[in-house]
């Protein structure tokens, strides 16, 4: 049977098989059950900056309102010292998921300040975790902001971050850099140990009945895992980081293309929040019977061999295909046929 190990971030992994930051980490059993089912480590759910300031924020109003209350209700008040946070919480659930697991533990932090990021990416560390994943989430909406400034925040507060951290450091990107390639090499140069590409952004929705705009989760295809393919594959053998796909990897094919192309995991979330942690299992399964059909013995012996630098018509990936992929549409479907 072939070999599934991986190496992820200076981790031996038994499988490339990861489950991405989701809900499911939020709960130990469940996060047994996908450990149980296969799982090599799981990213934890993000612990997001802007949710402890909030916290801060009503904390302080709390309190203060507290002195000017009642002193006879004064002892129905938990006191500063009794009250967990949020950023505890986090902590805490992350010393459970080491103890009760045996697989790596990836915390997520989703900074907004580099003080934040340093004094949370610091405690992450203190409290067990194998390494970081930074989650990124910025939209560039500000008109006068160009793109240096803002691939300068990343690489601002990844270096800061780089200096107080020992851990291995992995950056989950968005898609939308003007040039992923030169920026992840910037990454690296900062101190990255590795990248997952991409973040799936939620985005924005208009009610048409009330004129709202509206938050819309919705979750993954396989077809957006094409993307992420072709980056992995363009990025392969350029840069000396781990590399993680993250985004619409639902089957055992999406899994083999993306090893192909040049992945060390692969990242699973949709398709585990729809079928149950059980799914890696059947995943895991596909992934070893379609290696061993095609006689591959090890995960090693596949990855990056269809990245571009390997591959058999390595422009494919590049804009050449563009007009042929447009042409093959007037000639084989739809009306036009
Ligand atoms: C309900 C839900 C919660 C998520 N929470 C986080 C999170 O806390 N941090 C993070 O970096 N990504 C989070 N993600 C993004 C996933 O980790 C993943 O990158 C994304 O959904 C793309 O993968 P998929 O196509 O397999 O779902 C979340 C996604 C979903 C659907």
């Amino acid at each position: 049977m072939a070999d599934l190990k991986t190496n992820y971030l200076g981790l031996t992994l038994k499988n490339p098989l990861v489950p991405s930051a989701s809900p499911l980490s939020q709960d130990i059993d469940t996060a047994k059950q996908l450990e149980d089912a296969g799982a090599s480590a799981i990213v934890m759910h993000s612990l997001f900056e802007e949710r402890i300031e909030e916290e801060s924020r009503r904390h302080d109003r709390f309190f203060h309102q507290q002195d000017i209350g009642h002193a006879e209700a004064d002892s129905f008040h938990p006191t500063p010292m009794e009250y967990e946070s949020y950023q505890d919480r986090y902590l805490e659930k992350l010393q459970q998921l080491k103890s009760h697991l045996d697989i790596p533990i990836i915390a997520s932090l989703n900074g907004t300040s580099s003080d934040g990021w340093i004094e949370y990416g610091k405690a992450m560390q203190q409290a067990g975790a194998d390494a970081l994943e930074l989650n990124v989430y910025f939209i560039a909406a500000d008109i006068e902001m160009s793109s240096q400034e803002v691939e300068d925040r990343y690489l601002t507060l990844l270096s800061e971050l780089r200096s107080h951290v020992s851990l291995p450091i992995t950056m989950k990107l968005s898609s939308q850099f003007s040039s992923p390639l030169n920026f992840i090499r910037r990454l690296e140069q900062a101190g990255a140990n590795g990248v997952s590409l991409f973040n799936r952004f939620y985005q924005p929705d208009i009610d048409l009945e009330t004129l709202h705009v509206v938050p819309k989760i919705h979750l993954s295809t396989s077809d957006e895992t094409l993307l992420r393919i072709r980056w992995i594959a363009l990025l392969y053998g350029h840069v000396n980081l781990s590399l993680a796909v993250t985004g619409g990897f639902h089957t055992a094919e999406d899994v083999v293309k993306a090893l192909l192309v040049g992945a060390d995991v692969t990242h699973l979330c949709s398709v585990l929040l729809e079928n149950g942690p059980q799914q890696l299992t059947h995943i895991h399964n596909k992934l070893t019977d379609w290696l061993d059909e095609h006689e591959y013995e090890s995960v090693e012996q596949l990855k990056g061999s269809i990245s571009q630098q390997n591959a058999i018509n390595p422009i494919a990936y590049e804009r050449t295909n563009y007009i042929e992929v447009l042409d093959s549409y007037t000639s084989t479907s739809g009306v036009l046929r």
